[in-house]
């Protein structure tokens, strides 16, 4: 990454060679005046700083963003991703469009779940308007219920579009209509019964008789409350669903009938599978993460 310009407060632009060469020099002698353990101020060298944040957040990704920032499409160009400074991929493009369903393959430590948290953690610029969910963990072991940790972000949700919506309406142009018609679609989806309806469905998929869904959350195992997670992430319906191995915790029947439900998804979903089956019958298009490049298939 480039390193930031050190700011010069009230300083005249330099306007020959020499005074410029001179700023150079002043900014190299500062570095050596304060030697290798830091300024005096008690910041850090830039190696320092780089070594921090790599303890912070091993992975540095970069990418331009190309898709028009109100589009439901999401590309990126010039996408590298490091990983502990370790290149993962490089300089390649990322392309998600809004109702494909993407699988992602590649050799073991190739990168893939470590592209996911980038894609979720917002490391790259992506549009506010894009709801990422990346299913990462379980649910907490709570006094919650598996239904209602089903729907507790169900109010926060609905403020936040709504907010969003009387923000687009009280601009003018054309492109968010689009984005619009997305919300008020979502809206009507978190009708009380709808949505109630919607989570009771979601949970007995994936194997909750009725008086599981009623449960506290803290009376299942880890794996039963990796599903409740998943519930969570399917009831959602964000605009980019991020799955890795999604499968790992499902007996068959809760397989078949997620395989059936993802089929449908009509949003962006971006999947991890060891399960060659399930990747052709859910997605309409593979992504091969191969000698650090993203290779497309199925692109229509
Ligand atoms: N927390 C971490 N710290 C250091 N290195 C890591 C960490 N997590 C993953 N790695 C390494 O980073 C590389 C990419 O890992 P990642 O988990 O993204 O690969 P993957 O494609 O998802 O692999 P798999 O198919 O096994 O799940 C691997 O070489 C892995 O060993
Ligand atoms: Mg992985």
């Amino acid at each position: 990454m480039a390193r930031d310009k050190k700011k010069r407060g009230g300083s005249a632009p330099k306007s020959t060679k020499e005074e410029v060469k001179e700023e150079v020099n002043e900014e190299v002698n500062e570095e050596v005046e304060n030697g290798e353990n830091g300024h005096e101020n008690g910041e850090s060298t830039p190696k320092q700083a780089t070594k921090q944040k790599e303890e912070e957040n091993p992975r540095s990704a970069t990418g331009v963003l190309s898709s028009q920032y109100l589009s439901r499409d999401l590309k990126l160009y010039n996408f590298s991703l490091t990983l502990n400074g370790i290149v993962l991929i490089q300089d390649t493009e990322l392309e998600f469009n809004w109702g494909r369903r993407y699988g992602l393959l590649g050799l073991n430590g190739t990168g893939k779940s470590t592209l996911l948290t980038t894609l979720a953690k917002r490391e790259v610029p992506i549009p506010d308007h894009f709801h990422i969910y990346y299913l990462d963990k379980e649910v907490e072991a709570s006094e919650k219920t598996a239904f209602d940790a089903v729907v507790e972000d169900l109010e926060l949700e609905r403020a936040e579009l709504e907010r969003e919506s009387e923000e687009l309406a009280a601009t003018s142009g054309g492109n968010e209509s689009e984005r619009l018609y997305d919300i008020y679609s979502a809206l009507d989806d978190m009708e009380p019964e709808l949505a109630a309806k919607r989570a009771g469905e979601i949970l007995h998929g994936l194997g909750f008789s009725k008086e599981m869904q009623t449960k506290k959350t803290k009376d299942f195992s880890g794996g039963w409350r990796m599903r409740i997670a998943l519930a969570k992430a399917l009831f959602v319906k964000p605009s980019m669903l991020l799955l890795d191995e999604p499968t790992n915790h499902l007996d068959l029947e809760a397989c078949v009938w997620l395989e059936e439900y993802l089929k449908t998804y009509t949003r962006i979903l971006v999947l991890i599978s060891h399960s060659q089956d399930f990747l052709n019958n859910v997605c309409t298009n593979i992504i091969h993460l191969n000698a650090k490049k993203m290779i497309y298939y199925g692109k229509l």
